[in-house]
């Protein structure tokens, strides 16, 4: 499958308030289905204060007045299925807004400390103490993430069945899945023990690294698979699961036993460099259900990570590994990182500018005045790529196309400097990382190649997909 992220702040404004909003997207699901995608994810759209971009859900049954209603919701879901797309949702088991009334209703569904101050040395992931005093009650609560959102405690057994009731809400209104958030947080060590010192730099970048701490105790615990099948057993069989497990892939059996895939993070942070992305591939492979991602509302956007001579490449190498692949709204038309708008406070704002739609007012996004900046792509709109056959639009709609025809087993190949290539049944693809022209592997016919790549060689950036 190929899954299209949507950030629904920032799709498509129909109402003129600024925000984008579940109308506007069903506005330009054309656009999506088009690109050949399968599915759909949105972000969060539910009722949020917004200091975490939605991450903050103040209620999970419910659409923000920003973005619609269930009617919308309901709306958006049929609109999609016509459109041949299965639709996602993102929920967040790990942590409620303060805002939610469950936090003053059922505080124990949370975690507390049981003294007049910080149980442990946690962390919280966008700095400081990952504990905070509740101004109410006068207790100490943990946050894995922003003091806004205490985390649930998943011990108690009430909280798995509320929030498979969650779940089960927006099943029986037709939704076929869920991307699930923060999944390897949602059970600590049951004594809450200090996080030990840290031997070395994290397995994956973590926003603030300033702790000295390895994350032991504080994510993961070594029970963390019987929540995951609870969380299994609530949505059934037949629902997606895709799980946003912030591990390495040698951590991640408790998870896809239950799942049907977990985001591969090493290929997202890998450096670009023909070893680096090897051994992330390598590594990923070996559970067999990777879902490849390589940019998200979190980090970095293509041209920012991979530089801007490997964007073509680096989307090649997404839509032709084994397995799902999630494409981040706008990554089809080449978009790098905007301005910062000051709303997220970990930065994450330049990675969410709206879409650049067309050469209407606000590129088409909003006829008021957008909630940030909108950037537009070397490349131009959606609508000045939509007929260029050159376009990095036209590129994702070719590879999109041309991964159906992909079949068969997966095998790394060895390759020249730079290099790296691999085996997908009859085809073979072929991507250069380095600064000098290097040799593909032996191929016959090549399918889609980047400017001046062929089968003699592939110039810096070049990238191939051939059969052998
Ligand atoms: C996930 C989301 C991120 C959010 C965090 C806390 O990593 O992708 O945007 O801040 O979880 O919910």
């Amino acid at each position: 499958m190929v899954v299209y992220q949507i950030y629904p702040r920032s799709f498509q404004d129909s109402d003129g308030d600024g925000d984008g909003d579940l109308r506007g997207i069903v506005e330009r699901l054309d656009h999506i289905a088009g690109l050949g995608a399968d599915a759909i994810w949105l972000s969060p759209f539910y009722p949020s204060p917004l200091v975490d971009g939605g991450y903050d859900v103040a209620d999970y049954r419910d659409v923000d007045p920003r973005f619609g209603t269930l009617q919308d919701a309901a709306a958006l879901i049929a609109a999609a299925h016509e459109h041949g797309l299965k639709v996602l949702f993102d929920v967040v088991p790990c942590h409620t807004s303060i805002e939610h009334p469950w936090f003053r209703e059922h505080p124990d569904w949370y975690v507390w400390s049981d003294r007049d101050g910080p149980q442990n040395n946690w962390r919280a992931t966008f700095g400081g103490p990952a504990w905070s005093r509740d101004p109410v009650s006068g207790r100490w609560y943990l946050h894995s993430f922003y003091p806004e959102q205490p985390d649930l405690n998943w011990r108690n057994p009430e909280v798995p069945r509320a929030f498979g009731d969650v779940l089960r809400f927006w099943l029986d209104r037709g939704v076929d899945g869920f991307r699930i958030d923060a999944l390897d947080r949602i059970l600590k060590d049951p004594e809450l023990r200090d996080d030990p010192p840290a031997d070395g730099p994290p397995p994956l970048p973590e926003a603030y690294m300033d702790a000295g701490l390895q994350s032991r105790n504080s994510r993961n615990a070594p029970d963390i698979g019987t929540a995951i099948a609870q969380i299994r057993g609530a949505a059934g069989p037949g629902a997606l699961l895709v799980g946003e497990v912030y591990l390495l892939s040698d951590r991640l059996a408790p998870y896809v036993e239950h799942l049907d895939a977990c985001f591969s993070f090493e290929l997202l942070h890998a450096p670009w460099e023909a070893d680096k992305v090897r051994a992330a591939i390598a590594a990923a492979t070996t559970s067999g259900k990777a879902a490849w991602v390589l940019s998200n509302h979190d980090f970095a956007r293509l041209p920012d990570r991979v530089g801007p001579r490997n964007v073509r490449a680096a989307a090649l190498l997404l839509l032709t590994l084994p397995g799902m692949a999630f494409v981040y709204q706008g990554d089809e038309l080449g978009m790098a990182d905007g301005p910062d708008g000051g709303h997220d406070r970990a930065g994450r704002d330049r990675h969410r500018t709206p879409m650049p739609w067309d050469g209407a007012a606000n590129a088409g996004f909003t006829s008021g005045t957008p909630w940030l900046d909108i950037a537009i792509p070397p490349g131009g709109t959606a609508a000045q790529q939509e007929h260029d056959p050159g376009s990095m639009l036209a590129w994702y709609r070719e590879l999109i196309a041309l991964r159906r025809q992909i079949e068969g087993g997966f095998e790394l190949l060895d390759a020249a400097p730079g290099v790296v290539a691999f085996r997908r049944g009859k085809h073979v693809v072929a991507l250069n990382l380095g600064d000098s022209p290097q040799p593909p592997p032996p191929v016959r016919d090549l399918l889609l190649a980047t400017l001046e790549s062929s089968a003699a060689a592939l110039p810096p950036g070049g990238a191939m997909l051939a059969t052998d």
